[in-house]
């Protein structure tokens, strides 16, 4: 059958006997009664943290609260300052308001759509911050992560790593996860490695962080009944555990499947006005999103083709955290080159998942030739 259509994403392509296996282990854990906790959670943390080459890996209810935790186990407390950049998600800018600290928006590189060194240096300096929130955005990382890393090291600034979208991205051949003071990321069901509900996880290789993370997430439990912090409930659960734990055994087909429709599009659609985006070379991204530039006044017809095409699309993310309207009242600062407006105006993502087919490929890629031909 011709490929006639091809979506944005698609959460149905498991591998064979995933189903089956998946539905099995919820029959045990029904009958086991086990919901919350227990060897399942204990199984996917031992997983995570050696996949993700982390010493800690401590699961949790969501990407958000991830965040959030990271942000609380390292120390900022209310009213502190914390750099995190105009092109992000919401949840990170949204995570530092939650803990009562002062979020400032540091604008990104215009080509690498990250932080860069000299603007994070430029931050640092200017409003001296207790922590920063750098992101790892499209599965990419900044090609500055171990500059930033250092200098914030030298500078006294707690850098928390938002890796929601970075899960088995490496730099210079290092787990990004693994390699950070503290990270966080998201199993929401659409990431790279998705939960079969909301779920997430905090990486570190700080003993003490991970125990301040650990007791936080359970209700500030030193034990049952003892509360040594104001924690909450961010406890992940079995089902999601379960299913993680099961998606890991593929993880690594899933990444070249991702890596290579990337590539795919990146080889195919050379020369174009619309202009594939690819992680920077000592960066081996996990092909989360597939990322192309073009000219924001050209961007709505493109995107009309592949409507009528019947092509899914994204604009991740279509507008900078400086300009949302929940910022107002809680930004205290903001370096603001115009880089993150513009990549949000020119910024396009193209069909990208798991086992998408070349057939799909070429469709989508067909008709984006087919409408700078016109
Ligand atoms: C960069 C980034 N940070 C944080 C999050 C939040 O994760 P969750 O939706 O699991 O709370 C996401 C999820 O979309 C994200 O992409």
């Amino acid at each position: 059958m011709p490929v006639n259509q091809v979506p944005f994403i698609t959460l149905n392509r498991f591998e064979p006997g995933f189903r089956e296996k998946f539905l099995g282990g919820v029959a045990t854990l029904f009958e086991k009664t086990q919901f919350v906790g227990g060897p399942i959670v204990a199984e996917l943390e031992a997983a995570l943290a050696k996949i993700s080459k982390s010493k800690y890996a401590i699961g949790c209810a969501n990407g958000t609260d991830a965040i959030q935790i990271a942000l609380r186990a390292v120390g900022v407390e209310k009213n502190e300052k914390v750099l995190v950049p105009d092109m992000t998600f919401w949840a990170t800018f949204e995570a530092v308001v939650n803990v009562g600290a002062n979020p400032i928006t540091v604008d990104v590189n215009r080509e690498s759509c990250h932080w860069d060194l000299e603007t994070f240096k430029k931050a640092v300096t200017e409003f001296k911050p207790k922590a920063a929130i750098m992101v790892h955005l499209y599965g990419w990382a900044s090609p500055d992560t171990m500059e930033i890393r250092k200098y914030a090291k030298d500078n006294g600034v707690l850098l928390i790593e938002d890796g929601a979208q970075c899960f088995g991205t490496e730099i210079n051949g290092e787990s990004i996860l693994g390699s950070a003071l503290i990270s966080t990321t998201s199993f929401y069901p659409a990431k790279v490695l998705g939960a079969s509900g909301d779920a997430g996880a905090i990486f570190t290789n700080d003993e003490l962080l991970s125990q301040t993370c650990r007791i936080l997430i359970n209700h500030g439990r030193t034990d049952h009944y003892s509360h040594g912090l104001i924690g909450w409930n961010s406890r992940i659960g079995a089902y999601e555990s379960l299913f993680l734990s099961l998606s890991l055994e593929h993880i690594e087909a899933r990444l070249e499947s991702r890596r290579q429709a990337v590539k795919y599009y990146a080889e195919a659609l050379q020369g174009l006005p619309f202009k594939p985006v690819v992680a920077a070379a000592h960066v081996k991204e996990n092909g989360y999103c597939a990322v192309g530039i073009i000219d924001p006044t050209k961007r709505a017809a493109l995107i009309e083709t592949l409507k009528k095409a019947n092509i899914g699309y994204g604009t991740i993310y279509p507008g900078a955290m400086s300009l949302q309207a929940g910022a107002k009242g809680h930004m205290v600062g903001s370096i603001d080159y115009g880089n993150a407006h513009y990549v949000s105006q020119a910024v396009l993502n193209l069909p990208c998942f798991a086992y998408i087919t070349k057939e799909e490929l070429e469709y989508v890629c067909q008709t984006v030739r087919n409408h700078f031909k016109q």
